[in-house]
């Protein structure tokens, strides 16, 4: 087993409980869906920053899809790699199955893919997940996509919070919504990504040099009564990489905080706004058990920072892309919905829009290819232009 595939948390290692943690994750997230953004049902829908290299990566897709999206999408810059053997991969996707009744295929071959990433798979190619491997902030997808995106644990890792959202504002639909979870660097618990550092030398990402944090963190993976009692305790690292990290310190660094874009929640609200976002909702997620770690001595040595965005551990924040009054006159329901973006008269097409075309007719010869060979090809009455 290579450094990186050792299990991190112990709960990794149980699948039912993996599954478990993946699941209250995406509860989190579709709490917020039901309560800020409508629900999924019928909706076209983005999850931003999938997490493809991880087991759990792309859970939320067919779970969305069995809250009722019509079609979903998955973005990472990591590569998709959903095709994957890797057994740790097909262990977690068969117990999710098993416990989730999700549909995804291949497990009986001893692999797990979702459907389109696979064109032999032609019955696969039709499925309503997709996913792809592109950056939050240049997506490939038109404008006005989009009804509904959702991320977690992403925005506090993209290098320009700023470009993604305003791509965000782009591909969604005037009146579609957001809904965000990301963990806040001034954070106690989450903000460093220093698992179980907050505990012995609270806001050591705020407080110390890189140097001494380093130090600090060799010092508690050296110690198993430390790094065994990190929040909460399925989160404590396992023992075998707790030993690699005792080894070298510094590799924590590289494999968990090295992106971490330092981002504070005013500054993305005021990102949002200036894409033009309206929030709906911002709310800041504390664990009151924890405002203990908040001495005087500490507040006094933060003083920059207030209590709130010390305390967070995560922030949610629902996003609406406004109607503008651009507005589809020819609406049947009486509802006003959105029209399409179309590239002037006249006006070269981008390049992103020369790709997407050019994705197009790619996607038009699979499903001639399919229908020569007599393929079992699903019906679908999915139009062309819904594809990226
Ligand atoms: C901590 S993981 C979260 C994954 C998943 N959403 C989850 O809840 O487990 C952060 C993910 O953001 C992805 N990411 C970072 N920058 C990105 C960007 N510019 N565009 C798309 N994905 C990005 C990383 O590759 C990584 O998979």
């Amino acid at each position: 087993m290579s450094k990186s595939t050792v299990p991190l948390f112990g709960y990794q290692s149980d699948m039912g409980r993996y599954v478990q943690q993946a699941c209250d994750v995406y509860n989190h997230l579709a709490n917020g869906v039901d309560e800020y953004c409508g629900g999924f049902d019928g909706k076209v829908v983005l999850d931003l920053g999938v997490g493809f290299q991880l087991i759990h990566g792309g859970l939320t897709l067919p779970l969305a899809i069995r809250a009722g999206a019509s079609r979903c999408f998955g973005i990472d810059i990591a590569s998709p790699g959903m095709h994957s053997s890797e057994p740790n991969k097909v262990e977690f996707w068969k117990a999710a199955k098993e416990m989730l009744s999700v549909d995804v295929q291949g497990l009986d071959e001893g692999r797990v893919y979702f459907a389109s990433t696979d064109i032999l798979h032609f019955d696969d190619f039709f499925s309503r997940i997709e996913l792809l491997q592109m950056s939050a902030s240049n997506m490939w997808f038109r404008d006005d996509m989009f009804d509904l995106v959702i991320s977690n644990a992403v925005f506090e890792h993209v290098q320009n919070p700023h470009a993604v959202l305003k791509e965000m504002y782009r591909i969604l639909k005037p009146g579609g919504t957001a809904y965000i979870h990301w963990n806040p660097f001034t954070g106690f618990r989450m903000g460093g990504h220093d698992i179980g550092m907050p505990f012995h030398y609270p806001w050591a990402h705020l407080r110390l040099k890189e140097k001494e944090h380093v130090k600090k963190l060799g010092e508690i993976f050296r110690n198993p009564d430390l790094f065994s009692t990190a929040f909460p305790p399925e989160h404590s690292p396992t023992a075998e990489r707790a030993a690699i990290y005792a080894e070298d310190p510094g590799l924590f660094y590289k494999q968990i905080g090295y992106d971490l874009n330092r981002m504070r929640i005013s500054e993305f609200l005021a990102y949002a706004t200036s894409c033009g976002f309206e929030i709906a909702h911002s709310g800041f997620h504390c664990d009151e058990s924890e405002k203990k770690y908040l001495t005087d001595d500490i507040r006094r040595e933060l003083a920059g920072y207030s209590d709130e965005e010390l305390l967070t551990i995560f922030h949610s924040a629902a996003l609406r892309k406004p109607m503008q009054g651009r507005v589809n006159v020819n609406s049947v329901d009486g509802m006003k919905s959105a029209e399409p973006a179309k590239t002037p008269p006249g006006q070269v097409p981008s390049l992103a829009r020369r790709l997407v075309n050019r994705g197009r007719a790619i996607f038009q010869r699979g499903r001639r290819i399919a229908s020569d060979l007599g393929s079992r090809a699903r019906p679908t009455n999915r139009s062309a232009t819904e594809r990226p």
